[in-house]
């Protein structure tokens, strides 16, 4: 008979980086698609009501502050977390991790069978997540560089970086596509994983513990 363990895989600020991560996401393209095509109450522009584009982007800068402090956590579990949260655990440079790289690319183009188990990510998985990283911080700079124009560190740095308001305005909005594919592809192969192999992968990000075959 196959037993299995119950091995502890996410600390609560992982999670707690998750949810908040997923969840802002979720609000700001919601939002950020408003502010791209406002469509209502827009003839009150001007007059002493609030416009409704107005509470849009209130909405967004509340999720971008959320969205903001997310990655910060992320950053710091980079560098302080558990092994499975650290940045070596995930970079294709030992060999286990380029054998495991390898493995899962065939196993998910269905050329192998076999399930290179880890307890953390697997290295396709962790390197999508490091370039999702870094696509945030971009979010964060072009976003705060929109909102604070008037503010000599943000004008400086975005200006060098990423040219006028509008071209930033143009980055802000194509990089937003790399969530929403990200998410479709994220949840699809959560599923997919957790539908062959029985460590529950999905309920993870939510009670932190996975579930190990004892050898
Ligand atoms: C994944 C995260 C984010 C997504 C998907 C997102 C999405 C968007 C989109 C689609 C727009 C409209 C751009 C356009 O006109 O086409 C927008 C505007 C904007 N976003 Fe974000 N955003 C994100 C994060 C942030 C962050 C972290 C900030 C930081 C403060 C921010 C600040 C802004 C600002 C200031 C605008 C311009 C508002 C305006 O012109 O009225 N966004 N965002
Ligand atoms: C129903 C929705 C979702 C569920 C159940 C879920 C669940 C999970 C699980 C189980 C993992 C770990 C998978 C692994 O080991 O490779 C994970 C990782 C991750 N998810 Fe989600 N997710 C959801 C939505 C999202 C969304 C919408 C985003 C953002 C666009 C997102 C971003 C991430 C990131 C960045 C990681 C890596 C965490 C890390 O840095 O260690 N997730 N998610």
């Amino acid at each position: 008979m196959v037993t299995y363990e119950k091995q502890r895989c996410w600390s609560i600020l992982l999670r707690l980086f998750h949810w908040m991560f997923a969840l802002s996401i979720v609000v700001l393209a919601t939002t950020g698609f408003y502010i791209n095509n406002p469509w209502a109450g827009n003839m009150i522009e001007g007059s002493r009501a609030w416009p409704i584009t107005s509470y849009v982007r209130y909405i967004h800068f509340i999720a971008a502050y959320t969205f903001s402090s997310a990655v910060a956590i992320r950053l710091f579990l980079y560098i302080f977390g558990n092994k499975q949260e650290r940045v070596l655990d995930i970079l294709p440079v030992t060999g286990r991790n380029l054998k495991n790289l390898f493995s899962t690319l065939l196993h998910y183009s269905y050329i192998s069978d076999k399930h290179d188990e880890r307890l953390g990510h697997n290295l396709l998985a962790g390197a999508t997540y490091l370039i999702t990283f870094f696509a945030a911080l971009f979010m964060i700079l072009s976003g705060f560089y929109m909102l604070f124009p008037e503010v000599a560190f943000w004008q400086k740095w975005g200006v060098i970086l990423l040219g006028s308001q509008q071209q930033a305005r143009l980055y802000h909005h194509l990089v937003m596509w790399w969530f929403i594919i990200f998410s479709v592809i994220h949840v699809y192969f959560l599923t997919w994983n957790d539908i062959r192999h029985p460590e529950g992968l999905i309920s993870s990000m939510f009670t932190g513990v996975k579930f190990k075959q004892k050898v």
